[in-house]
Order: structure tokens, then sequence, then C-alpha cells
């Protein structure tokens, strides 16, 4: 039987550089899906799948991240004195319960492997969850929720993919995969990261959401610098690969690459249309900057 995974780690130590100036004093995952920081929704989808402990890597400038998980007794009291029990209870249910969060910092942006491999002390012999906020995805159940279903199945680790244009393959992981099983999990025969297009396995690449097994930190730790310069997941899961299975899901939902200005848009576009508060006025106003543009796309 497959171990319970209890852990997830969130990787939140990138420099953020494409939305500078933005991210000169803010740490990219605070910047707001409609009214949710990025990082609140990655620990939304690993709470709705059960998850228990919250394992953040931060870096330098990242400290909001840590208050943003911490009672603001300052702003509780007043909004308690001013009556306003809604905003109150929204924030007391964002809130994991004292103990269920660490953090620990990647000293120098090394690269996502290495900060995986910051978390290994905090992880310790036990399998976990690991999730890019920057992948933001709207799925029902959660993807991780559906990652777990093929985990609880086949054990090992698993990943969920996805497909993209060929043409876009070369910003992300890549996976070459056999033929689906009967829950839709197929079982990983390589990976690459960052390929260029004509050496891509295929068009399926890893979309921002792994359970891993804890040997991965002995891969890690003698992991070399990959693609760019940086000590790379892949590469690293690649070698466990050789001992441990692998599957990867494609899962039902919608990703939205928030590390990317167009995909960040395109999410707060998306979720700011789903919400029945805001939704009708928000397509308004959309309607309107569209007419005046002499586009009607809604
Ligand atoms: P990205 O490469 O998208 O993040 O890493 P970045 O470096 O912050 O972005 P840009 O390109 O400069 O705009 C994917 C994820 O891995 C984390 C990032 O925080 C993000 O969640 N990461 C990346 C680290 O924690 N440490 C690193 O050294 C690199």
């Amino acid at each position: 039987m497959s171990r319970r995974l209890r852990k997830a780690v969130f990787p939140v130590a990138g420099l953020g550089t494409r939305f500078l100036p933005a991210t000169k004093a803010v740490p990219k995952e605070m910047l707001t899906i409609v009214d949710r920081p990025v990082i609140q929704l990655a620990v939304d989808e690993a709470r709705e799948a059960g998850i228990e402990h919250f394992v953040f890597v931060t870096g330098r400038n990242k400290g909001v991240i840590e208050d943003h998980f911490d009672k603001q007794f300052e702003l509780e009291t007043t909004l308690r004195n001013r009556g306003k029990t809604k905003e109150l209870d929204l924030l007391a249910s964002d809130l994991p319960s004292a103990g269920q969060t660490s953090f620990t910092r990647q000293q120098e942006p090394l690269g996502l492997g290495h900060a995986v491999w910051c978390a290994r002390e905090l992880i310790g012999d036990e399998p976990f969850a690991l999730l890019l906020p920057d992948m933001l995805i709207h799925a029902t159940p959660g993807c991780l929720a559906q990652m777990i279903e093929v985990y609880n199945a086949h054990g090992g680790n698993v990943l969920a993919v996805e497909e993209v244009p060929h043409e876009e393959v070369h910003r992300y992981g890549v996976v070459d995969v056999g033929a689906p099983g009967s829950n839709g999990a197929q079982k990983v025969k390589g990976m690459v990261e960052k390929p260029k297009r004509q050496e891509a396995p295929s068009n399926l690449i890893i979309s921002g959401r792994y359970i891993l097994q804890p040997e991965i930190f002995g891969k890690l730790e003698i992991q070399k610098p990959g693609s760019g310069g940086e000590i790379q997941l892949t590469d690293a899961m690649l070698a466990l690969l050789e001992e441990q299975d692998f599957h990867a899901l494609k899962f039902r939902g919608k990703t939205y690459d928030c590390g990317d200005k167009v995909g960040f848009l395109a999410a707060n576009v998306a979720y700011g249309l789903a919400r029945k508060d805001l939704g009708p006025a928000f397509r308004k106003a959309l309607q309107e900057i569209l007419a005046a543009n002499g586009e009607n796309l809604l």
C-alpha cells in the first residue's frame, strides 16, 4: 500500500524577473488573482487534497509570505470592533492551523531542484507533494486530488502533465510516456528539461504538480547544474526513474502559467468572470473596453 501523503512543498524562492518592477519588493507569489494571492490558491489546492503540513522554501524579500500565513491581530481586532464578521471568517478559513506550516530559505536561487533539496530536513523520510504556485490549475476536483487517486493505485512518483503546442515545449520539462492504463495514468519512460523542439520526446509537459518519494533528495544532492546552469529537478527525477516508477496523469482542468504575463492576465480574467459576486459587472466592463477598441469577443 502507498504511504499516505501528508506534506507539500511550495518553492517560492525564485526572483520573478519577468514581473519586474512589481517583484522588486513584492514576491511574485503574492501577486493576486482577483483578490487571492497566487500562493494562497496553491495552498487551497493542497488543503483540498488532504495535505496537513505546508513547507515553503523562501528566499530574501519573501518574509511577507510567512506573514500571509500568520494571524494579524491588529487587523482582526479592528475587523471585530467594526462587526465585519464575513471578512473575519474569510481570514480564519484561509489560515492553516498553528504548527502546520514550516519555512526554510534557499540562500541562493540555484534552481528548482536545489529549492526542493532545501526542504529535505523538513520532509524527512516520507513521500511529499510539490506544487509550483506559478502554475495555477483550475480543476474540480483539484489537480493534486486527482493525482492522489493515481498515487493510491500505483504508489511511486506521479507527475501532472498536459499537452502544449510543439513550439512551446522548450520552456518546460517534457515526458515520454507509454499507453494509458485503466485510470488514465501513463507510465513515464523518460523526461527532459527544456528540450529543443526537434529533440522533445512528445508535447506532454510537466505542469507544476508532483508527488515524489524521499529518495529524490539523494539524487538532488549529487545533481550537477543542467539547463540554464540551474540544478534541475527533471534531471534528478530522470536518475530516480532508473530505480522507481513514475506515472503521468493528464489531469482534467485548465492551467494558467502565472509566471508569464499573458498567463497571469488570462487567469485574472477567467477567475474574475467566474466569480458570482463580480462576474456580471466585470463582463460588462470588459465588453466596454473591447467595444471601445472595435472588438467584440465576449
Ligand atoms: P521560475 O523559473 O518560473 O521562477 O521557477 P523565477 O526564477 O522566479 O521566474 P523568472 O523567470 O525570474 O520570472 C519556477 C518555480 O520554482 C521556484 C520559483 O519560485 C517558482 O515557484 N524557484 C525557482 C525557486 O524556488 N528557486 C530557484 O532557484 C528557482
